[in-house]
């Protein structure tokens, strides 16, 4: 484990980390208020981007069109001043350059064509993955051209297991993915060696183009049986992070295996050399700060709160960082936002944030 919270709001060495609160949580500082963003902050939930998805056509291509991917990261930046755009793309990219075809299905979510576990490893084309993936990079040039200075630019992408029971599932459901790597371990490890590859060139090149901080969605950590999570949740993170820690030693890697429980949690922020980790909804917070200890943490507002207009968002708010007040600390949710989040209430979790004084 590599940071400490010992430089409470030193001003930084590093000019581009001082000017930006995301990017000085994430080498250790702890800052007041905690900078804030939200995962899935750009979507449907808000007017104007279900206004340029239906003038896309599809959610492809609005993926695909830098133009256009640039602007729908930016939407949420305008309204709410956020202190970090996320890059606007989706996890199942990387199968879909891997050569799987991808679909998505308006009212379902995603569909990749199911092809048998037994092929799935000699079909996918490895040869191809940047090069299929040239309109995201330019999307991130684009962002980072055009944010505000204190705006840190963060890409992403779905970690190996996440990424695999998509693939393997075809969008259906968890289970053929569980079912194949409880039976076959050492089949499913040569996918999950094909991902940790094609992620680290995804998201070099990502960094190239302009990100400064990386986000790992392990959104489907929570699935993996406990005696496989070390071999398939924490190896693969590791090798992950080791590949671009050699190229891109400056740039925070932040984890988030989603649902793990709490001795998993602390072996993922142990072993996987992540920079910071992120606490889904379900975490403690008591014990969330003892994690602070050894590295910065962001979450956990419940994204649940922001669907109904009678929560008492300033109220968790208030709760959330009074808890992570003494570490690092960057404000998020447990979970992506939901299309049924009323777009007021992310204005109140916002100005929640910035009111926050430490007791
Ligand atoms: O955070 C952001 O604003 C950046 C964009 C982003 C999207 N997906 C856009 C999106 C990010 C970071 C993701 C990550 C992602 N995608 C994850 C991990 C995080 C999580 O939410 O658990 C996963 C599992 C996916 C796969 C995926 N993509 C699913 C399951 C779905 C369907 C469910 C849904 O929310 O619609 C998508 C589609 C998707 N990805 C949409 C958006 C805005 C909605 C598509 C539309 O507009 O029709």
């Amino acid at each position: 484990m590599n940071s400490t919270t010992a430089n409470y709001n030193a001003p930084h060495a590093d000019a581009r980390i001082a000017g930006k609160p995301l990017l000085a949580a994430l080498a250790g500082s702890t800052v007041h208020p905690p900078p804030v963003w939200l995962m899935r902050q750009a979507g449907r939930y808000l007017p104007e981007y279900r206004e340029l998805r239906a003038a896309a056509g599809s959610f492809l291509g609005l993926c695909l069109n830098p133009e256009h991917a640039a602007e729908v990261t930016m939407q949420p930046l305008r309204r709410y001043g956020f202190d970090a755009a996320i890059l606007f793309a989706d996890i199942l990219l990387v199968p879909m350059a891997l050569g799987q075809p991808l679909d998505y299905i308006e009212g379902e979510g995603p569909r990749l064509e199911v092809w048998p576990t037994t092929e799935l490893v000699s079909r996918l084309d490895r040869e191809h993955v940047t090069r299929r993936l040239g309109p995201v990079f330019e999307t991130v040039a684009r962002i980072a051209a055009g944010v505000p200075d204190h705006v840190a630019v963060i890409g992403f992408a779905g970690a190996p297991w996440t990424v695999a029971t998509y693939m393997v599932g075809g969008g259906k459901g968890k289970d053929a993915a569980l079912d194949w790597v409880r039976a076959a371990p050492d089949e499913y490890e040569q996918l999950s060696e094909v991902l940790v590859t094609a992620t680290v060139e995804y998201l070099s090149r990502q960094v190239e183009a302009g990100a400064e901080a990386l986000q790992l969605f392990d959104s489907w950590a929570g699935l993996m049986p406990t005696e496989l999570f070390d071999r398939f949740i924490i190896q693969p993170t590791r090798s992950i992070v080791a590949a671009l820690k050699s190229r891109r030693p400056a740039t925070p890697i932040i984890g988030y295996p989603r649902g793990a429980d709490q001795a998993n949690y602390e072996a993922y922020a142990r072993a996987t050399g992540v920079d910071a980790i992120g606490l889904d909804e379900t975490c403690d917070l008591a014990w969330g700060a003892t994690l602070q200890t050894h590295l910065p943490v962001q979450g956990n507002f419940d994204p649940q709160l922001l669907e109904s207009a009678d929560s008492d968002i300033e109220g968790e708010v208030h709760r959330v960082c009074g808890a992570l007040q003494n570490g690092a600390h960057i404000f998020n949710l447990g979970h992506g936002i939901r299309p049924a989040a009323l777009p007021d209430n992310v204005a109140r979790l916002v100005a929640a944030v910035h009111n926050f004084q430490p007791e």
